[in-house]
């Protein structure tokens, strides 16, 4: 059987992004694959943390998991900080990767800036990712498609290990991407990803936001003067977005969507739209105000560490004898 990893940062609440974009394939992967799904915390402090809501969010994000359908008896959740050999690999990759490569890295010139007090984190933090993926022998990765370049680059380290001592040191993963929802934008400008940080809260909607801020948020979110509901992500980007949540939660086609709304304005789409987002959003929420401080949670979190530390033990084992790390 296959195996998928994956990892989400607790940092913020997640929002429909992370959902549609990354969380909806976690749940779908069960059916095909053993999977272990971590709440990567050492990926969040690559920026400062206030340490009482970093625990918090571990564990939020944990319940979020379980909520979305993730089952813990099915598949490994776990939190990556628990699991030392995730740090260990994430060396000697380091070692086995260039700074050229490295600040290639899109997301990483985005946040440095090109700054001198940039932090290092920023920068070697896709090597962490890589560990994760590699330590668990990891076929499939499903990610949004931000992250596409971080994969290819687990892939070229893992390549470029396997070929240095000719053998197959690591599994080469591949990635795996949504079509539809790969990429949500903010509700507030469509031209700008979702995001958890961003200032504005009614650029996202959150997994956990009530009914009434799912409606606000959808009602004030930013159309264009065109009043067609047509898919046009270059002329109508905001209308596309909303399209692509409105299709994602209903299963509908963009086709289909359009031909509902011939004629009609964008008040009676926004109105279904709330209707539809709510009914996808609120049995999420209430599952995790069942689970979030339940015994359920801790017990499957131990379970996965115990799970997750057997196998990552194994790989490190391997890896330190290729390189003939450690006295055997
Ligand atoms: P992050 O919020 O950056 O920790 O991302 C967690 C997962 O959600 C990753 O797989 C991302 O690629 C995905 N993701 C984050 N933001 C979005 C978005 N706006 N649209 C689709 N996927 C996203
Ligand atoms: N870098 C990913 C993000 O910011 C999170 C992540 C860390 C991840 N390790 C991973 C995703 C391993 C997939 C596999 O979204």
């Amino acid at each position: 059987m296959k195996r998928v990893f994956s990892g989400v940062q607790p940092t913020g609440n997640l929002h429909i992004g992370n959902y549609l974009g990354a969380l909806k394939q976690f749940v779908e992967l069960q059916d095909e694959a053993e999977c272990v799904y971590c709440v990567v915390d050492m990926h969040s402090i690559t920026l400062p943390q206030d340490p009482k809501e970093l625990r918090s969010h571990i564990l939020d994000i944990a319940a979020l998991y379980m909520a979305v359908g993730i089952d813990p008896k099915r598949s490994t959740i776990f939190v990556q900080s628990e699991v030392s050999q995730h740090a260990e690999l994430s060396w000697v990759l380091t070692c086995n990767s260039y700074t050229g490569e490295l600040s290639r890295m899109t997301q990483f010139k985005d946040k440095a800036k090109g700054k001198e007090s940039a932090p290092t984190g920023i920068f070697s933090y896709p090597l962490l990712m890589a560990a994760d993926i590699l330590l668990y022998d990891s076929d499939i990765v499903p990610v949004g498609n931000d992250q596409k370049q971080h994969i290819e680059l687990t892939r070229d380290i893992a390549i470029r290990v396997n070929n240095r001592f000719d053998k197959k040191v690591f599994v080469v993963p591949e990635g795996r991407f949504m079509k539809e929802g790969a990429r949500i934008m903010a509700l507030d400008d469509p031209t700008s990803k979702m995001s958890k940080s961003a200032e504005n809260p009614h650029s996202r909607i959150s997994l956990l936001d009530d009914d009434s801020k799912i409606k606000k948020s959808i009602m004030k979110a930013t159309t264009d003067s065109l009043a067609r509901v047509h898919y046009d992500v270059e002329n109508q980007p905001g209308v596309a977005n909303l399209m692509t949540i409105y299709s994602v939660f209903s299963g509908k086609s963009m086709e289909e969507i359009e031909k509902l709304y011939e004629g009609k304005g964008y008040g009676d789409f926004k109105k279904d739209l709330v209707e539809i987002s709510i009914d996808g959003i609120r049995p999420i929420r209430e599952r995790f105000n069942e689970i979030r401080r339940s015994q359920e949670l801790i017990t499957a979190l131990d379970e996965g560490r115990e799970k997750a530390s057997v196998i990552a033990e194994r790989t490190l084992k391997r890896v330190f004898d290729t390189f003939g790390l450690g006295r055997k």
